[in-house]
Formats: C-alpha cells, sequence, structure tokens
C-alpha cells in the first residue's frame, strides 16, 4: 500500500480564503436537512417551542463538535484516518481514538449512499414543477405522482445516478477549481432563491399565521421526544462526528480563526432552516393544509399549495431547484473524506478516486433505490427486535443518523476535551481567557452529555 501522508498544510491545496472555507462548511451544513427535514419535524413538533429548544442544541452542542472537529482535522492535515493517527501519536493518546477516523470515512461513504437517492428526487421535481404538474392538481393526485415515483426503481435510478455524476465531478476538479468554485457559484444562488421564496411567501401566503406558529413558543406543544429530535437533528444539520469537517479543516490555512468560522457556519445553517420553514409554512397555511404533514410536507402538502397558486409553476420551480443547490453542496461534502482516504491511503489520483469512490458509493446506493418498490418488504435484520420493519434505506439511515453521527460527535468532543494536550489549544480553536474555559466547560461536559441521552434514546 503506497502512502502520503504529507499534511495538506504543507501542500498547495489549501482553501483559498477564509471565505471558501465558510461558504463550503455552510454548503455542507445547509441541505436537505434544513430546507426538507427541519420544517417538517417542527410542523410535527408544534413549531415556537421545538425552535427555541433547537436553537439551544445547534448553539450548546452543535457548535463546540463543530470547533473541535474543524480543528483536529487543520492540526492533522491529512485525511480523517491519518489525521486521527498522526493525532494519538503527537498527542501521546491511546490509539483506540483513531477509530473517529475510520467512523468518519465509512459514515461519509454510507451517508452519500441515501442522499443521493432523494437528491435525485429533487431533480425529478424541478422537471415537475417547471412542466405545471401541480398546477389545479388535488390531493390526490400530487400523492399519486409522488407514490408513483417512488414506486419506479428505474426512475429513481435514473435520477440518483445523474445527482452522483454531477457530486463526482465536482469532487474529481480538486479543492479550488472543485469545491471552492461549485460553493462559490452554488451558495450566493441558494441564498438569492431563498430570499426570492420567503418573498413570495410574504405577499403570497398567511405570513404573520408562519411567523407566530415558528416563534411563539407553547412549550404545552412540546414533549420530550421533541427536545431529542431537536437534538439530533442539530447534530445532523450541521453536518458533524463524521470526518467532512475534519476533511475540509484539513485545508484550512493556519490563520484562519476556527470559533469565530465555526459560529458564522452555525448562523448561516440556523438562519436558512428558519428562512425555509418561512417560505414553506405561509403556502401551508393560506392552503389550509397540515404543518405537521411528516416527510411528505415539500414533495406532496408544498406541491399542493404551488398548484393552488398564482405563479406556483414558477415558484415551485425555484423551490426544487434551491432544494437541489443544497443537496449538491452537502453532498460533495460527503465524497470528500472518502476520495481524500483513497488519494491519501491508496496513492490513486483524485479523478480515479472521486470516479472509483463515486461509483462503489452509487452501487450501494442501489439499495436505497429499491427500498422504496421492490425491495419495500425485505427487511434485512428484521429478526432483532428494534430493528424490525426496517428496510435497506431505513437501515443505513439509522445506522448512519442514529448510531455513527452521535457517537463520532461524542468521540470528538471526549478527545478534544479530554485527551488531547491543553497546551496550544486555545490558540489552534482561536479563543482566549475566560471564553477559552467556558469553551472547555461546554466541550467536556455539556456537549457529551447532551449528545449521550439523544444516543441512548435513538437506540431505545
Ligand atoms: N448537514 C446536511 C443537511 O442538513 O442536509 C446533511 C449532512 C451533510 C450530513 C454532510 C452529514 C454530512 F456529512
Amino acid at each position: 500500500m503506497s502512502q502520503n501522508t504529507q499534511p495538506h498544510q504543507q501542500a498547495n491545496n489549501l482553501w483559498s480564503s477564509k471565505l471558501a472555507f465558510t461558504l463550503a462548511a455552510a454548503g455542507s451544513a445547509v441541505g436537505l436537512g434544513n430546507i426538507w427535514k427541519f420544517p417538517y419535524i417542527t410542523g410535527e413538533n408544534g413549531g415556537g417551542a421545538f425552535v427555541l429548544i433547537y436553537l439551544a442544541c445547534i448553539f450548546l452542542i452543535g457548535v463546540p463538535v463543530l470547533v473541535a472537529e474543524t480543528m483536529i482535522g487543520r492540526k492533522g492535515g491529512q485525511s480523517p484516518v491519518a489525521t486521527m493517527r498522526t493525532l494519538t501519536r503527537s498527542e501521546g493518546t491511546s490509539r483506540g481514538w483513531q477509530a473517529i477516523g475510520w467512523n468518519g470515512v465509512i459514515a461519509s461513504f454510507l451517508v452519500l449512499s441515501f442522499y443521493a437517492v432523494i437528491g435525485g428526487w429533487a431533480l425529478v421535481y424541478i422537471g415537475k414543477a417547471a412542466l405545471g404538474l401541480f398546477t389545479g392538481a388535488d390531493a390526490e393526485v400530487i400523492g399519486g405522482q409522488f407514490g408513483n415515483l417512488l414506486a419506479n426503481p428505474w426512475e429513481l435510478l435514473l435520477w440518483h445516478s445523474v445527482f452522483m455524476a454531477i457530486v463526482v465531478f465536482i469532487v474529481s476538479r480538486g479543492i479550488r477549481s472543485g469545491l471552492e468554485k461549485a460553493v462559490n457559484l452554488l451558495m450566493p444562488l441558494l441564498f438569492l432563491l431563498l430570499i426570492a421564496m420567503v418573498f413570495y411567501a410574504m405577499t403570497s401566503g398567511s405570513f404573520g399565521q408562519a411567523v407566530s406558529f415558528m416563534f411563539s413558543p407553547d412549550f404545552s406543544k412540546l414533549t420530550t421526544a421533541g427536545v431529542l429530535t431537536a437534538l439530533g437533528h442539530a447534530a445532523f444539520t450541521l453536518s458533524i462526528g463524521i470526518g467532512v469537517l475534519m476533511a475540509y479543516g484539513s485545508y484550512l490555512p493556519k490563520s484562519v480563526n476556527i470559533a469565530k468560522t465555526a459560529m458564522t457556519i452555525a448562523v448561516l445553517d440556523t438562519g436558512v432552516a428558519l428562512l425555509a420553514g418561512l417560505a414553506i409554512f405561509p403556502l401551508v397555511f393560506a392552503n389550509n393544509l397540515e404543518p405537521g404533514a411528516g416527510p411528505g410536507l415539500i414533495f406532496v402538502t408544498l406541491p399542493l399549495a404551488f398548484g393552488q397558486m398564482s405563479g406556483g409553476a414558477l415558484f415551485g420551480t425555484v423551490f426544487f431547484a434551491l432544494l437541489l443547490v443544497a443537496a449538491i453542496t452537502s453532498a460533495i461534502s460527503m465524497l470528500e473524506p472518502v476520495v481524500e482516504w483513497l488519494e491519501e491511503h491508496k496513492g490513486i489520483s483524485r479523478v480515479k478516486s472521486a470516479i472509483g469512490g463515486g461509483f462503489a458509493i452509487w452501487f450501494i446506493g442501489i439499495g436505497t433505490v429499491l427500498s422504496f418498490n421492490i425491495w419495500g418488504d425485505v427487511h434485512p435484520l428484521g429478526f432483532i427486535s428494534f430493528l424490525e420493519g426496517k428496510t435497506v434505506f431505513d437501515l443505513l439511515d439509522f445506522l448512519v443518523s442514529n448510531l455513527m453521527m452521535p457517537l463520532g460527535g461524542l468521540a470528538i468532543a471526549l478527545f478534544a476535551g479530554w485527551a488531547m494536550k491543553r497546551e496550544g489549544l486555545a490558540s489552534d480553536i482561536g479563543l482566549k481567557g475566560g471564553s477559552f474555559r467556558a469553551f472547555m466547560f461546554v466541550l467536556r461536559f455539556v456537549t457529551p452529555a447532551g449528545i449521550g441521552i439523544v444516543f441512548l434514546y435513538n437506540l431505545v
């Protein structure tokens, strides 16, 4: 096995600026989680109070891991696996911590396999909206369109393949000419599309009702399960615990202040989630639809609203384009740890690593494609009681979102908080004095306790 452990810090392929890294990491954070999942879990959990808890989780649990993971990535300067190997040596810790690196590469591989299938749905829905297929259609027709898509493995496979091809193309071109160029174009586009959507919702929807739904907390509507959902989603939406930030951090110049940048990323991610809610709920309320409709909120409920409103075809197209852009900038971040690992550990060129890694991920994604139709009744681990009834897709999602991401996040918090040497940590993170001590307190105690609780809950 050829090994190239030259840290990226010495190579000339760092992010060209702090802004480039911020956009790329925010691009990873902002994704289907913000536009698809956040609105529907807010709807299911009664609005305001849930949003408040979610914000607390982002800043007390998410941000500390975001900071720690990026710092570890920059310090090691290589793929997550090699970074953790280097750091366990230089920090004189147990070699067991190297599992963090492997967890990252494997989890990001698996998460992309199903994320890309859902990314394909966004492609399909851009077409449907543009062709005016929602115009005047009733709930049965629109529900039927979604059902038919899921029932057709060839159609799902086609769009899954197109989505993966886009992701592989961008990643194969490298950090500066691939990822950076893509996020420089796509992130401003995403913000523009989102603002256009919120503006449309302000003028054509029940905006006041949506604002009060999202921002007036009614704690009687909040359940324990809701609190735990907020905590779990905070980790998913910030892309923490899965090696992505470690990989992106490995290309981060030493001059960038990680603590400040992490705050910017968290604020951008949260801003997009809230704006997505403000784009979606006014349309839902204006059409007397159900905010707690669940995962079908943006593929069934929202198209119904687009079908009833003037200009709905245009804004429906804009909305699904927004979803696609968000999904692409997250998906490229998931491929990066895999490609970085193939390049370094197997000595394969970047283009070949992106194509080979992408192909393997695409292949595993077929399991998710089939889970919605032909394998709908296949439950591979059904003999284990808590995995009963789970399809291949459900299992992958459960494994990554409920086990590998929280455990990865927990391990990162513990490694940075307890195992690494304190010396130099403050300047690596970019904090001083009291704020550094407060940060370390949260990282060592609050964050692990929070993640531990969600983890145990999800397991049960
Ligand atoms: N943060 C992304 C979202 O909210 O859609 C999802 C995600 C991206 C998860 C990257 C994990 C990851 F590594």
